[in-house]
């Protein structure tokens, strides 16, 4: 029999600066979503991407002096590294910059044109140049972006439309018979309410730019924004471009996951473009909120906010993040992202939950019973609730799964876990194992702990798929025990399994300590602001005079750091790998009394590339990094911001 298949989307995003934790919030939610569907049995298509054309990418590129391609280039890069050090089990990343999505637009272009629904005009409205945005007089506040909030100019130009005006009618029809097409219902409803103030025609196409797609019959237009990116759905596919048999497999897609201010884009352009080409229309779009900064602003880069998922994966570890990103925030509502609320859920759900639970069971085990759990188990009537709870659990999940309320489902499973541990405090195995007549009793506990972490471990695993294996190997579990039909089945770990007591999962993390240290790492811009420069800074004395040829003897690099650990037999030394662009290089530091491994892992520092190796400590050091000497005693090194790997510092 085949396979039920399942495909779900993120939006592609504007590879217009480096990725943020808002990025990461969608593309997490839909890896989750398609892993679970994966171990359901499902055949599943996850797709993610860039959408790398417009005017803003244009003008970036042009202010570092190189081509718009080699700047999407450089930014897709990071959006795909990114995913990769997240664990996204994407199964296709598209660019719009490929040539078979440009082939595919083009044909769609010319298609719509030929059918009648695209056709030539003039555009006359209020421009948002940052948001690449035409608006109408009643959409505009006082001369301001209703969108971004800046400044927009009366503009006209040629243009070809797209009739958007006519699918009004079929549109709110087509949400009438299919309920859930928009979700949640609030965003539904925002949606027919925008349809019935009546829809103007859209324009796509632009004369004014030229990083974007040409329009094969009139080159000087490129096609403009929405039918670029809204048809990377198809195109990823295959549709429109030679081999199209991904998408007779698996279009429409069950679920497009987008940010709630382009469910617009997505409910009403895209539906009618589809309308217009006679194609099926996505099952369901889903409208998620925003991950909103400490102030209740959305993060963006723009306003200086940006929290870097690199630094926290470095120092909390890629399952925390996807944890509290996923537990946090109700799928659907905006949500607030603070460092106290991240390391509250990493010490309470995690360290103490989760992580205390494996550990006091496995030690037991080990203690009691070497390692192996008798198979001749007394029960007892208090059992009873924590198996059916157990039980029960693979069902709660795949509701909550159903609906895309991961948080829901995390909540089940932690309520299991708190369950498990209550379990603990009252069956009391450290008195059972006292007694020489309880020891069925004992493993009878034991082996019910076991089965709770193992049950929990498999639904766990979309979500946090480093930590569920680390719970099932210190099981001793093995394959046919983790499986999605093996989580509804109760006594399936093996008598002879070897349970072993392994590290921690997540250490306890020292709260105010670690804040302190975050908001070090994480500039605070409306801090920064304040700071005064230091009315009579000094010249630095006793340094000679030097050329800008010496100087140009300096080869300064940025270089990324891969890993860094304690350099054996030192007390002041970490050892960094970095990635200088060219390869890898060892550089040793003398910075272990201000930095740990964790606070450097992810972050971008200066080399001094040209400096001859020097053996320190046994290890050869080629290289060194600069640091400031920013007190009595600190030492701050030199981090650097949205530079890749290898760039010439000058
Ligand atoms: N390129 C378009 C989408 C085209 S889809 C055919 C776009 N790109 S974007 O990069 O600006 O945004 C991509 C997604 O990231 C949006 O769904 C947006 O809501 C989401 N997010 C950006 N910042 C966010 C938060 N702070 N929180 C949650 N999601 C956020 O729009």
């Amino acid at each position: 029999m085949e396979k039920k298949t399942f495909y779900i989307t993120t939006p592609i995003y504007y590879p217009s600066g480096k990725p943020h934790i808002g990025h990461c919030y969608c593309t997490l939610a839909c890896d989750a979503i398609a892993r679970y569907k994966r171990m359901q049995g499902y055949d599943v298509m996850f797709l993610t991407g860039t959408d790398e054309h417009g005017l803003k990418i244009e003008q970036n590129a042009e202010k570092e002096g190189i081509t718009p391609k080699e700047y999407v280039d450089r930014v897709a890069k990071q959006f795909q590294d990114l995913w990769k050090l997240l664990n996204i089990s994407n199964d296709k990343f598209i660019r719009t910059t490929d040539d078979y999505h440009v082939a595919a637009v083009q044909k769609i272009f010319k298609e719509l044109y030929d059918r009648g629904d695209i056709y030539k005009g003039e555009y006359k409205g209020w421009y948002c140049t940052p948001c690449e945005s035409f608006w109408t007089d009643t959409q505009v506040k006082d001369g301001k972006c209703p969108d971004c909030g800046r400044e927009v100019k009366m503009a006209n130009e040629e243009a070809y439309f797209f009739r958007l005006s006519k699918y009004a009618e079929p549109l709110l029809k087509y949400y009438e018979d299919h309920p859930d097409f928009i979700q949640p219902d609030s965003r539904k409803n925002e949606m027919i309410r925008f349809i019935k103030q009546g829809l103007e025609d859209l324009c796509v196409s632009r004369t004014s730019f030229s990083w974007g797609i040409p329009v094969t019959f009139d080159p000087k237009h490129v096609v403009y924004v929405w039918v670029d990116a809204l048809t990377n759905y198809i195109t990823a596919l295959g549709y429109g471009s030679g081999d199209d048999s991904l998408y007779r497999k698996f279009w429409p897609a069950d679920v497009h996951f987008v940010g709630k201010e382009i469910v617009r884009f997505h409910t009403i352009i895209w539906p009618a473009m589809l309308m217009a080409l006679d194609l099926p229309l996505p099952k369901q779009v889903y409208g998620h909120g925003w991950l909103l900064f400490g102030d209740g602003s959305k993060m963006s880069k723009s306003k200086g906010n940006v929290v870097d998922p690199l630094v926290l994966c470095g120092r909390y570890g890629v399952d925390a993040v996807r944890y509290f990103l996923l537990r946090e925030i109700p799928f659907g509502a905006d949500g607030l992202f603070t460092n106290e609320a991240l390391i509250g859920r990493i010490n309470a759900d995690l360290a103490n939950d989760l992580g205390n639970l494996l550990s006091r069971t496995t030690a037991m085990v080990e203690k009691y019973f070497g390692g192996t759990i008798p198979a001749l188990r007394e029960s007892a009537p208090i059992d009873d609730e924590i198996i059916s709870m157990a039980l029960e659990l693979r069902k709660k999940c795949d509701e909550a799964v159903d609906g895309y309320q991961f948080s829901v489902a995390l909540t089940e499973i932690w309520k299991l876990v708190a369950r498990a541990n209550k379990y603990i405090d009252e069956t009391a195995p450290w008195a059972l194992g006292k007694d020489e007549t309880k020891q069925a009793r004992l493993a009878a506990v034991l082996y019910n702990l076991c089965e709770v972490l193992r049950i929990a471990s498999i639904l766990i695993r979309p979500f946090l798929p480093d930590t569920a294996p680390k719970i099932q190997e210190q099981l001793g579990a093995s394959a046919d025990e983790l499986t999605y039909e093996a989580a509804a089945k109760w006594g399936m770990l093996p008598p002879d399994a070897k349970i072993t007591k392994g590290e921690a999962l997540y250490p306890r993390i020292d709260v105010e300590k670690e804040i302190e240290a975050l908001n070090r790492l994480i500039p605070n811009p409306a801090a920064k602001a304040e700071e005064k420069p230091a009315e009579d800074a000094k010249k630095p004395e006793g340094v000679a005079q030097i050329g800008i040829e010496d100087f140009a003897k300096v080869d300064l690099r940025a270089a990324f750091v891969k890993a860094c650990e304690p350099v054996k037999g030192s007390k002041k030394l970490l050892k960094l790998t970095l990635d200088d662009g060219k390869g890898e290089r060892t550089v040793a530091s003398g910075i272990s009394k201000w930095y740990k491994p964790k606070d450097l892992i992810g972050r971008t520092v200066v080399v001094v590339s040209n400096l001859k190796p020097a053996k320190l400590c046994g290890v050869e050091s080629q290289g060194m990094i600069l640091a400031a000497d920013a007190g009595e005693d600190d030492v701050r090194v030199v981090f650097l911001e949205d530079v890749p790997a290898g760039s010439k510092i000058r």
